[in-house]
């Protein structure tokens, strides 16, 4: 049964676009076509097709190879996704687990993006954004250094892409939502935690009096980086925001800290402090249920706080204390008691 097309265009030896099959010349046009990033590839392979539908080579090792693309791919990844608007990554894996992946769509359509997380390329922090679909032939090549995710555009939606490094959950880009990240102490650690650790951070302050947004200049189109202004009294805002993100962590370090304005106006410490973190508690739980146990086992809610501890007494007043309320709280609303880390 010959599935491969006649033979129209004079087979010779050194030509890699020919498929060698049997001694005989095939030609399989193998079309690599680098992107707006040159790294990133869009690939093309032919499908052969007859009354019965068609045939396509969707990877040949030594085809690729002769391209440039020589990678070791070691394991495939397959997903469905059932809603139409589902977002998957962005996921990024650190040396020595950096991923080189090479995505296809075998059912339904996908918008893929490619962001460039290598600090020494001249387009760190771009991206590239394909459309991929099960009706075309084209293949994403997402190079090591680049984070790689993708919204489905239809529902159920399969996409399959292998990988040159097994999955490393250690190595992973994990992903914080810290609340008051424009404030004294959530600007360190957002700066710490993107520029010293390499973690994504999404910041949600909603810019009272007390926020500085220079001392977050340094963050400044980091691509590791995002900014959401929000109350955390909102609780609809911040269930978009963990849909949105699907973070590993949460750091609360939103407050009410100027307790001197208490004397003339308490109900915004009332607001903040107690409804805000109990909003925020509330959004955690319900975004934690649905997580995989996996996932579960590794988020964390940290409150640092001071002022809560103010509101509930002097007798809570030292940070040991603050912290044993936290943890009341935490233990209540069933998270994992662990440290940060
Ligand atoms: N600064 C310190 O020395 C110190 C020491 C120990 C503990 N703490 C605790 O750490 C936490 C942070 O302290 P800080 O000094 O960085 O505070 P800060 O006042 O400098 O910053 C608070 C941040 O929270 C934001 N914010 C306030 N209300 C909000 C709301 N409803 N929704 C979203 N964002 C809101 C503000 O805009 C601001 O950016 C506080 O709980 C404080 O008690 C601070």
């Amino acid at each position: 049964m010959d599935l491969l097309p006649e033979i129209s265009r004079p087979f010779r030896a050194d030509d890699k676009s020919f498929l060698r099959i049997d001694g005989k010349g095939i030609w399989m046009p193998l079309d690599v076509h680098s992107l707006a990033i040159p790294d990133v590839k869009l690939i093309r392979t032919p499908r052969f097709s007859d009354a019965r539908g068609y045939f396509c080579e969707t990877f040949q090792r030594a085809d690729f190879a002769a391209r440039g693309l020589d990678n070791d791919f070691v394991q495939d990844n397959q997903s469905r996704s059932d809603r139409s608007g589902t977002v998957r990554g962005l996921h990024f894996q650190r040396p020595p687990f950096a991923q080189t992946k090479l995505v296809r769509v075998l059912r339904g359509r996908i918008f893929d993006v490619a962001v460039d997380l290598r600090r020494s390329s001249p387009s760190f922090g771009r991206h590239v954004a394909v459309e991929l679909s099960s009706e075309g032939d084209e293949q994403l090549l997402v190079p090591a250094g680049f984070a790689h995710g993708f919204c489905t555009l239809e529902p159920d939606t399969v996409v399959f892409y292998k990988v040159d490094q097994v999955y490393s959950v250690e190595n992973s880009l994990m992903r914080v939502l810290v609340t008051g990240g424009a404030g004294f102490i959530g600007s360190a650690v957002c700066r710490r935690l993107v520029l010293g650790h390499g973690t994504a951070v999404v910041n949600i302050d909603k810019l009272t009096y007390a926020a500085n947004l220079r001392s977050l200049d340094s963050l400044a189109g980091e691509p590791a980086y995002a900014f959401e202004h929000l109350d955390i009294c909102n609780r609809a805002g911040l269930d978009r925001v963990f849909a949105k993100y699907e973070p590993d962590a949460l750091i609360h370090l939103a407050a009410e800290s100027h307790v001197d304005r208490s004397i003339t106006g308490p109900s915004t410490f009332i607001d903040t402090n107690i409804v805000g973190t109990y909003n925020l508690l509330e959004a955690a739980r319900k975004y934690y249920d649905h997580l995989t146990p996996e996932r579960r086992s590794r988020f964390r809610f940290v409150h640092v706080s001071t002022d809560i501890s103010r509101m509930l007494g002097s007798r809570h007043m030292t940070c040991q204390s603050s912290s044993r309320i936290v943890r009341t709280i935490t233990v209540r609303t069933n998270f994992q008691r662990n440290s940060f880390h």
